[in-house]
């Protein structure tokens, strides 16, 4: 099968796309014949080797993360799953990705596809979805008519972010480039800061929540904009800067985890129209470095996807 894969940690020169064996399922595992995957930014993390603290993968290493597509093949100890259900979620960081033309996966990893999105859209949905739920549901929470302030809201991550404050009655607040700010108007945003001519820090005060999907000093200049008792939450971007902890917030790094209850609460929010993942590009898996490089660009609009 088709597959994209790296031999070396280095720039986009290392990445190619191989022939190489299709998997068999293990008896807890399914046979998941891709329709299409996306692009995160661990991907070309990954291959330029600047998380191998964390995932120390062996070479040559399929790239991708989250996949939407159909079963093929059902391992003898999977239950609730059959040939031909429509399913989507996310691989495992440490096994093979999912730019390539089938995924062996356990099924514990996935869940059905929401009727109301197609392939490429369910595709967007997983790792962002994941962290979404772990920065909203499982760190924090939002209540109504809070102040939340989503850094990046224009990403993958953040465009979600939006959609889920605005559903929850949150009072959003968003950092974009100009560009993007009539998309993150579109998402849900009733204040948007362009963070290219504007210090956050400067405008905002009194946040019950923050979002900081970006790192560096805009996770420290984000303390000051916190009331007390109010919480920021972070995932993994760029190094954060030393910085002296207020003791009247919280600071919650966001719990990422996959798995089947979590795609099927992601499911039910495109279910009820909460989350729409939108997609800025979509790439045959041929060109996938030409997608990984709108990727490493940091300015993405919505999702990139693989259509495979
Ligand atoms: N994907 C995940 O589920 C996940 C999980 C854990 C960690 N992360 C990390 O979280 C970060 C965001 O992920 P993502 O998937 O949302 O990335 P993404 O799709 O590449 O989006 C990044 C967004 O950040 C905006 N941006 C760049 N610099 C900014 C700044 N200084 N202030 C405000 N916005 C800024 C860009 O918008 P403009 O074009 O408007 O500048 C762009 O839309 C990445 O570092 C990623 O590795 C992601």
């Amino acid at each position: 099968m088709k597959a994209v894969q790296f031999h070396e940690y280095g720039g986009p020169e290392v990445v190619s796309l191989a022939d190489i064996p299709a998997p068999a399922p293990a008896p807890s595992e399914v046979l998941v014949s891709i329709v299409s995957a996306s692009v995160n930014p661990i991907d070309w993390k990954m291959r330029a080797g600047l998380v191998r603290e964390y995932f120390d993968v062996a070479l040559p290493h399929v790239l991708g993360r989250d996949f939407s597509g159909v079963v093929r093949a059902v391992g003898e100890d999977v239950e609730g799953i059959a040939i031909g259900d429509e399913v989507f979620g996310v691989a495992d960081a440490m096994r093979q990705g999912t730019h390539a033309e089938a995924i062996a996966i356990d099924a514990g990893l996935l869940a059905r596809k929401p009727e109301a999105i197609d392939h490429a859209e369910a595709a967007a949905l997983g790792a962002t979805g994941m962290t979404l739920i772990a920065a909203f549901e499982d760190a924090a929470s939002i209540a109504h008519g809070q102040k939340v302030l989503i850094h990046g809201g224009a990403g993958g991550l953040g465009h979600l972010a939006v959609q889920y404050a605005k559903h929850r009655g949150a009072e959003v607040i968003v950092t974009a480039g100009k560009a993007n700010h009539e998309f993150v108007r579109a998402m849900g945003a009733g204040q948007v800061i362009d963070y290219t001519s504007c210090d956050f820090a400067e405008v905002v005060s009194g946040c019950d929540l923050v979002l900081d999907t970006i790192g560096g000093e805009v996770h420290k200049r984000s303390l000051a904009v916190i009331k007390p008792g109010g919480i920021l939450v972070y995932v993994t971007a760029q190094p954060i800067p030393p910085y002296a902890v207020r003791e009247n917030i919280s600071v919650l790094r966001a719990p990422v985890r996959g798995g089947r209850a979590v795609f099927e609460r992601l499911a039910e929010l495109v279910s009820q129209g909460v989350l729409v993942p939108a997609i800025e590009r979509r790439f045959p898996l041929a060109e996938a470095p030409a997608a990984y490089a709108l990727s490493e660009t940091g300015h993405a609009r919505g999702k990139i996807v693989l259509e495979v």
